[in-house]
């Protein structure tokens, strides 16, 4: 079994939630050569998530208070598009109008994100292989639009690794820095993770990532529009070369 990466074991030890205990059932989410998102659960952040089916997992999101985010929410944002989709597309956190619609990207940068999708013949209403499953890596709001602080990353990150292992997309798209950096355990900067296919491992499978720009990004630099294009154009490529996943 993959071991736990250094860094996120540090973070979890400066968290007291060390020493790292994994259960022997936990499914494998584990980048293939290198650190991603990881692959052994501390017990005390497991909560039986990696066993969760979709239900339960948005009522315990809906529940959850393992982070002080909890506090000023209105609501939880879970996911948003078919649990058949073959694209996963992965964001930051809420913004206000996504914490009070419940639903991600759904304010300006969400604006622009659908026209994106549209452009690429995708969206989150859609359904088949047009089908896309939008989610965050952090459910909560963070206030005042701030990047969501490490530690809430460690603790939101399970729901987000059952949402992959559920889903078993044929590829994933990750949005910004934080996105970038939580799936694939690097501290590298977007400029030079974008451009070809990083890979994860989901229960087994090798699930391709394709890194772009955040659309937040995107309304204040129009510029890097076209390389958020070049980022569609190559993740449809990867996504015509993979072969669909069974469930
Ligand atoms: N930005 C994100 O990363 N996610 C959202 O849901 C909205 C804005």
């Amino acid at each position: 079994m993959t071991s736990l990466d250094p860094r996120r074991a540090r973070l979890w030890e400066r968290l007291g939630l060390g020493p790292v205990w994994t259960e022997r059932s936990a499914p494998a989410l584990a980048p293939a050569g290198s650190a991603g998102l990881p692959v052994e659960v501390p017990v005390a952040l497991d909560r039986g998530i990696d066993r969760m089916g979709w239900d339960e997992l948005e009522r315990t999101v809906a529940g959850c208070t393992a982070c002080g985010l909890c506090k000023a929410r209105t609501n939880t944002v879970f996911g948003v598009g078919s649990r058949d989709s073959q694209w996963m597309l992965i964001g930051e956190a809420p913004g206000a109008e996504e914490d009070l619609r419940g639903e991600p990207f759904v304010g300006q940068a969400g604006r622009l994100l659908d026209s994106i999708l549209a452009a690429a013949g995708l969206g989150r209403a859609a359904t088949g292989a047009s089908a896309v499953y939008i989610a965050n890596v952090v459910k909560c709001r963070p206030p005042a639009n701030r990047n969501p602080e490490p530690d809430e990353v460690v603790r939101c990150e399970p729901f987000l690794r059952r949402q992959i292992m559920l889903l078993a997309p044929r590829v994933i798209v990750v949005m910004g820095r934080v996105a970038a950096q939580a799936v694939l355990g690097t501290d590298a900067s977007i400029a030079s993770l974008r451009g070809h296919a990083h890979r994860i491992d989901v229960a087994g499978a090798s699930v391709p990532v394709i890194v772009t720009y955040h659309p937040a990004y995107l309304l204040r630099n129009l510029a890097d529009k076209a390389k958020v294009w070049a980022d569609m154009c190559l993740a449809r490529e990867v996504f015509d070369r993979t072969q669909p996943r069974a469930h």
